[in-house]
């Protein structure tokens, strides 16, 4: 047996010890239950009215480089992407509507906290509702309290 053969067969032999030590080890417990979705407090969802967020241009106007390279970005058109909207107008048929809000919450924030959406074709939007993640909402939050949005809500409602 050449010495890089020895090895190899070492190395096999620790690598099979730690493995059977390891699953020995493993405690066996019975299944967990699945966890309980608690619903959150209602979602405070219009915080704001119509027009209380700036359009992004406004910002452009003197942040020129931020202003391009937020335009060309996803968060531009997160709302408006081709393909957002294809995902999102699947997954609105496939639940009846019901994950309209969840999505909107993070694809068209402004639109959500200004009471623009529902409806969830966009029909009640303004010209800054459709500009996605814009400056002037981000700028905005103080605060995230949950991860995930209204997930667990709408998880339990489907
Ligand atoms: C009239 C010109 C002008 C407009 C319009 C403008 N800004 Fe500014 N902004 C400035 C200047 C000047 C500064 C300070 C210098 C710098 O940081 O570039 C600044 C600084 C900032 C800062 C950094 C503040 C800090 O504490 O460091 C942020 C964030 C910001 N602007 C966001 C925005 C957003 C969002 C908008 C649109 C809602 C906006 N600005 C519109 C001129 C403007
Ligand atoms: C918690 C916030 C959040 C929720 C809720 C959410 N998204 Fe997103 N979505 C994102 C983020 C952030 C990205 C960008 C992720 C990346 O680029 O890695 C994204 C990206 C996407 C993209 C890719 C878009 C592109 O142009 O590349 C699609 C499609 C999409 N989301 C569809 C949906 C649909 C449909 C729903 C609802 C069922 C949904 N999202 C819910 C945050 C969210
Ligand atoms: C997705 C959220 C988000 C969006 C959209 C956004 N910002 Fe910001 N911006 C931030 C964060 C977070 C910081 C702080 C970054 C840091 O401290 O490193 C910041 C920093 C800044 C600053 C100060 C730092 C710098 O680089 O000069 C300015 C000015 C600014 N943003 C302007 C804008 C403008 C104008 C837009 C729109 C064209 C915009 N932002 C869009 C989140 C955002």
């Amino acid at each position: 047996m050449s010495l890089k053969q020895y090895h190899m067969l070492l190395a096999y032999f620790i690598l099979l010890f730690l493995a059977v030590n390891l699953t020995g080890c493993r405690p066996r417990v019975a299944t967990e239950p699945p966890p309980v979705l608690v619903p959150p407090e209602p979602a405070q969802a219009v915080l704001f009215a119509p027009g209380d967020f700036q359009d992004p241009a406004v910002c452009g106007a003197c942040h020129t480089e931020i202003y391009q390279a937020w335009s060309g970005s996803k968060h531009a058109s997160a709302w408006v992407g081709e393909l957002f909207q294809a995902d999102f107008q699947q997954a609105l048929a496939e639940t009846d509507g019901a994950v309209g809000a969840l999505c909107g919450e993070c694809h068209a924030p402004v639109a959500f906290r200004t009471g623009q959406l529902p409806p969830f074709d966009g029909s009640e939007f303004d010209e800054i509702s459709g500009r996605g993640i814009s400056c002037d909402f981000c700028h905005t939050v103080t605060e995230v309290t949950e991860k995930f949005n209204n997930l667990k809500q709408e998880v339990s409602r489907l």
